[in-house]
């Protein structure tokens, strides 16, 4: 089944001409459906059938100095934005922001990657961190049709780390994420590379990838989206 793999660049490379070169040498024929999310300032410049952004403002246009807008990503054709990283809400995103951002995504046509597993820790059970879930989720997703929004499920010790959570604790919280909220694709992320990555695909309810490191290497995220 093809899924989705969304790779986050985060604040990488250095300089639009390595941006061009590694979305250059990223497959444009894949078994799944791959995407790439650029930093805000090589959107523009670089080349890919489809594309995400790592982040956005949740007004259109307005006195409002260094934000993007849904209606500017729109404009260079992004199809998914991400909101609610674990990098984000660590310098302050909350979940009323996540909200709006989303809001405003789904207004101007583009897809929203709600991320969710920031405060969770490696010890805590599967209930606990639905806990976690189920509050960043109700306040995320109020207001929204949850079917026309994409969560991605990162647990945040996962992330950067070299540690993935198990395919089968990454399933068992994309099926509450689902059954729970009525969301229509879940993705994991967190230390995804071609080692672990069929793990994931291979789970029901699992519908695709958002690996970050992995992405910026393009052999590793051939190997992903061919899986
Ligand atoms: P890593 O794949 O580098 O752990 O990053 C995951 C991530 O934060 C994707 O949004």
């Amino acid at each position: 089944m093809k899924k989705l793999v969304i790779g986050n660049w985060k604040l990488h490379p250095a300089t639009l001409a390595a941006a061009k070169k590694l979305a250059a040498a990223i497959s444009r024929k894949s078994k799944h459906v791959a995407v790439i999310c650029p930093p805000p300032a090589f959107l523009a410049g670089v080349v890919f059938p489809r594309l995400g952004a790592q982040d956005c403002f949740w007004e259109p246009a307005g006195a409002f100095t260094g934000q993007v807008s849904p209606v500017q990503l729109k404009s260079l054709r992004v199809k998914y934005c991400l909101v609610g990283h674990s990098e984000k809400r660590k310098l302050g995103e909350t979940d009323e922001i996540v909200n709006a951002k989303a809001r405003a995504l789904l207004a101007a046509g583009i897809t929203p990657v709600m991320c969710v597993g920031f405060g969770t820790k490696v010890e805590q059970d599967d209930l606990e961190v639905t806990d976690v879930l189920k509050t960043q989720l109700e306040l995320g997703l109020a207001g929204l049709e949850p079917a026309e929004v994409i969560v991605a499920y990162e647990p945040v010790w996962a992330i950067g780390t070299g540690k993935n959570a198990t395919p089968e604790h990454a399933e068992k919280m994309a099926i509450f994420i689902k059954h729970k909220f009525g969301v229509g694709k879940v993705l994991y992320g967190g230390s995804v590379s071609p080692y672990n990555a069929k793990g994931f695909l291979d789970q029901r309810n699992i519908d695709g990838l958002l690996p970050g490191g992995a992405s910026l290497i393009p052999k590793y995220f051939n190997q992903i989206i061919n899986l």
